[in-house]
């Protein structure tokens, strides 16, 4: 009998996400919807962070609509979406009743499947998210952040799965945001956890480091039960390995794909076609399609990279990026070596560039890192620098409770200051993870010339 492996395509999100920014439309997506749930996918990948953010951002479209428009056409494909954790898709911890309500929103909005992660693993910040995606009726794939460090044993990531066992999720993800998964340790883990579970296991890798294809090969024969791809024109460098090339080597080795060829050709025309805007618009950067070995060296994720050197570019600063990069796991092991996940990898990002550009490591301390080694983001895999904490924080106690603990509930006061601005629950989530971009993307709903002479004043600056 054939093995089975299924597959999650990501260009509806990590792939356009890793490549061009999150920029594509729905009414790019729409023409391709129906294609794509006729391909024999598993999942799509449709929402998260980003998508969200973008919308309203950048493209004034309402996320929730794109994802009840997606969910119209695609009928019969699981839609799958990242959340990361209390903190939905925002930066911060919220109160548990804003995370159970995103939650059930989602679910009724068209999502079936919600991956979830805490970026530091810390499984107390993933409670609360889990119990409502199962009282929801949702399907609940829990996540194990993948990072590198002496802590970062296969017996740590299985004391993490056996949690996840007594939570009773529907399947888990191994998520490695960097690319740094090697094929080796993907055969370990993969089985490592196959021996303990018959939870389906996901293997989520980038093609970054130009190992992904052979990362997935071992984590299929150590017989995990689905691999995220994205298809080709969108495939490769900082997004996912091909959909199409994946899925036919692994037929060649006598896998059933349940894949359709004919549709994922029809699918990758189509997308080619819409990276040729993005290109053509100078959003496609042909950098993100470098091979990129250096990330198996500094264990920093591309979309970090390349924040890093913006962020130096504005300072004019750029001379220091290779000294911020030997900087960055420097912070990190004063950290506990936290895996480099959103809003993490950002935190460590700002931290190392202020150690490096002030000559003092540590003069100038953001709030997140105070409140990180306040205790305020959960447990870190490994103990932080006490020497650092003390430089920071001086003698004030450390929180070694449930973060989100500490919160009062968020919903009645938003609905009191915000409830006049929102016609819907959804809108009011909105203003709860984005206020800067949601209030005035709902003002221009209501009013289409709302901030047109705010525009026009940008334009003459
Ligand atoms: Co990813």
């Amino acid at each position: 009998m054939k093995k089975k492996i299924r597959f999650m395509d990501t260009v509806l999100r990590d792939a356009h996400q890793s490549l061009i920014a999150t920029r594509m439309t729905t009414e790019q997506m729409v023409p391709i919807l129906e294609t794509l749930d006729e391909a024999g996918y598993l999942s799509l990948e449709v929402w998260g962070g980003a998508t969200f953010d973008a919308c309203l951002r950048y493209l004034n479209e309402d996320p929730w609509e794109r994802l009840r428009i997606i969910r119209q056409h695609v009928k019969h494909t699981k839609l799958q979406m990242l959340l990361r954790g209390q903190n939905l898709l925002g930066y911060k911890h919220y109160p548990d009743d804003i995370v159970e309500t995103f939650i059930q929103k989602s679910i009724e909005n068209g999502i079936d499947v919600i991956r979830v992660f805490d970026a530091l693993n810390d499984m107390r910040n993933l409670e609360v998210s889990i119990k409502a995606i199962k009282k929801y009726g949702g399907e609940c794939q829990c996540c194990i952040c993948y990072t590198i460090s002496d802590v970062h044993t296969i017996e740590y990531y299985m004391g993490l799965v056996q949690k996840m066992i007594e939570l009773k999720v529907d399947s888990i993800a191994i998520k490695d945001m960097a690319g740094i998964l090697t094929p080796d340790v993907a055969y370990n883990l993969v089985k490592a956890i196959k021996a303990v579970t018959a939870i389906p296991v996901e293997v989520h890798t980038h093609a970054t480091a130009g190992i992904s294809e052979m990362t997935y090969l071992k984590a299929a024969e150590a017989g995990a039960d689905v691999i995220d791809t994205a298809i080709s024109s969108l495939s490769g460098g900082t997004s996912q390995p091909a959909t199409e090339s994946v899925a036919l080597a692994l037929e060649g080795l006598g896998y059933d794909t349940g894949l359709n060829f004919e549709k994922l050709n029809e699918i990758a025309d189509y997308f080619k076609g819409i990276k040729e805007v993005f290109v053509k618009e100078g959003i496609f950067n042909p950098k993100v399609m470098e091979v990129e070995p250096k990330t198996l060296l500094y264990q920093v994720p591309g979309g970090m990279l390349s924040n890093l050197l913006s962020q130096l570019k504005d300072a004019h600063k750029e001379e220091l990026y290779y000294d911020v990069l030997r900087e960055v796991p420097r912070v990190r092991a004063d950290l506990g070596y936290p895996p480099l996940v959103t809003p993490i990898s950002q935190m460590v990002g700002t931290q190392a560039v202020m150690n490096v550009m002030t000559k003092e490591r540590y003069k100038l301390v953001p709030n997140e890192i105070k409140d990180y080694f306040k205790g305020l983001y959960g447990q870190p895999p490994a103990p932080v620098n006490p020497e650092i904490q003390k430089k920071i924080i001086g003698d004030e106690a450390v929180f070694t409770g449930r973060p989100a603990d500490l919160l009062e509930p968020g919903l009645p006061e938003l609905e009191k200051e915000y409830g006049q601005f929102v016609d819907s629950m959804e809108e009011l989530l909105m203003i709860a993870l984005f206020p800067q971009v949601a209030l005035p993307y709902l003002k221009r709903k209501k009013d289409p010339f709302y901030d047109i002479p705010e525009q026009r004043v940008e334009l003459y600056v």
